[in-house]
């Protein structure tokens, strides 16, 4: 508290979440992070996604280490280990995406999708879905429904339509949005289509798994007119719904995937994994930026590469799967999600659970009324269970306080 008392004097650029409860953290293990006061929270976020390797990894730790001391930054240069990352990042992926840019957050790799979208069909429509998140930059955020209103440039304001850029609904799972509306909205979308952003799981709105039906027609209807589709993995890449990337499942065919968070093993770093088709348009620009593709984020992305491809640690992500699933059950709510990606929507606002559980020793993200629990992949399954037992049992609380008034 004294902590945020001094910083106001100098720090801005708190999420709506951290302005709910004053803690300064400092330090972290694995599952669990460390307040400036010396509390421990088990933390059910990642770091906001990214930690998902756990606080504190000392293998990523050492290995960022001994770069550090040898060469941090060296701009577009090749280097040996961004040469390995691409290789062994081709080999995660279909053998057709085999060409690699790094970037340093996942705004950054959205906006490079948008140039190469843009210069296949310079005026083509570009499609979205309703309740996506792709970033908050003016680019990215004519992508993202959840855009911050009235913060953009006019011309980038998702709230103007502008002409060429076409939200369409997204067919949850369960919401009764059929097959043949998807086909006749597509139908009325301005031809040529240049692109399509998807994610195979929508992470920031609440982890919402589409219908099984929507990716594989996607596709199909990608191949069919020619259409590049950009499968944006920031938030469900590298094993964070057990499978290395969410969207291979199915029978989805894209151009275009894009990556971060995870794969950066706690360092910035992200990136657009591409058909050579497709990375042949870059041939006449220039798309660099400075930290991208740094050998720091990519030596950390060669430990995080590592220990993604334990059989080990999959079988703890389905662990503590079952663990989410069976006890989030207890709740008197529709529970989504798989691996460790779980989100559900309570019936009334949650800043009264986030706060409490913060007291309570638990960090979550709570966002209105959605609730994201996402816990490092490596956690400790016994761990996260005395942690989502807390939750299921705060919600409880507040959802009988809720139900008297
Ligand atoms: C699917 C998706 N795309 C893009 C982004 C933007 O990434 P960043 O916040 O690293 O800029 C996010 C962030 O959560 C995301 O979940």
């Amino acid at each position: 508290m004294r902590l945020y008392e001094r910083a106001k004097k100098t720090l801005h650029g708190y999420s709506s979440q951290t302005k709910l409860a004053p803690v300064a953290f400092e330090g972290g293990v694995n599952e669990l992070l460390q307040d400036a006061d010396e509390n421990w929270y088990i933390d059910f976020t990642s770091g906001t996604y990214c930690s998902a390797l756990g606080h504190g990894n000392t293998a990523i730790a050492g290995r960022v280490h001994a770069q550090l001391l040898s060469l941090s930054n060296c701009h577009s240069w090749l280097t040996k280990v961004k040469l390995r990352v691409c290789e062994r990042l081709s080999e995660t992926l279909s053998e057709r995406l085999n060409q690699f840019e790094f970037y340093s957050d996942g705004t950054t790799a959205v906006e490079a999708a948008l140039r190469l979208v843009h210069l296949y069909r310079p005026s083509g429509s570009i499609v979205s879905f309703s309740g996506a998140f792709h970033g908050k930059s003016p680019g990215a955020a004519m992508l993202t429904e959840r855009a911050a209103k009235g913060s953009l440039p006019v011309a980038c304001d998702p709230e103007r339509n502008e002409p060429n850029f076409v939200r369409l609904p997204y067919p949850a799972k369960g919401s009764g949005i059929t097959q043949s509306e998807l086909g006749r909205a597509l139908i009325n979308v301005p031809r040529p289509i240049a692109g399509i952003f998807v994610e195979p799981i929508q992470g920031v709105t609440g982890c919402i798994e589409p219908e099984d039906w929507f990716l594989p027609q996607l596709s199909g209807l990608c191949r069919l007119e020619g259409v590049l589709l950009v499968v944006d993995e920031i938030f469900t890449g590298g094993m964070r719904t057990g499978k290395m990337w969410a969207h291979i499942e199915e029978e989805v065919d894209p151009n275009v995937v894009l990556f971060g968070k995870i794969l950066g093993g706690g360092l910035p770093l992200s990136g657009l994994a591409m058909r050579s088709e497709v990375a042949d348009l870059l041939a006449g620009s220039s798309t660099t930026t400075t930290y991208g593709g740094n050998p720091v984020s990519l030596a950390a992305c060669e430990v995080a590469l590592d220990i993604l491809s334990h059989p080990e640690l999959q079988a703890n992500v389905l662990e503590i799967e079952n663990i989410l699933r069976s006890t989030l059950s207890n709740l008197p709510l529709p529970i989504r999600g798989k691996g460790c990606m779980f989100g559900f929507d309570l019936s009334f606002d949650g800043s009264d659970v986030f706060r409490k559980l913060i007291e309570r020793g638990v960090l979550t993200q709570i966002e209105g009324s959605t609730v994201r629990l996402c816990p490092p992949l490596t956690s400790r399954p016994e761990i996260i269970r005395i942690g989502v037992e807390k939750i299921v049992e705060t919600i409880w609380e507040e959802y009988n306080l809720s139900a008297r008034d």
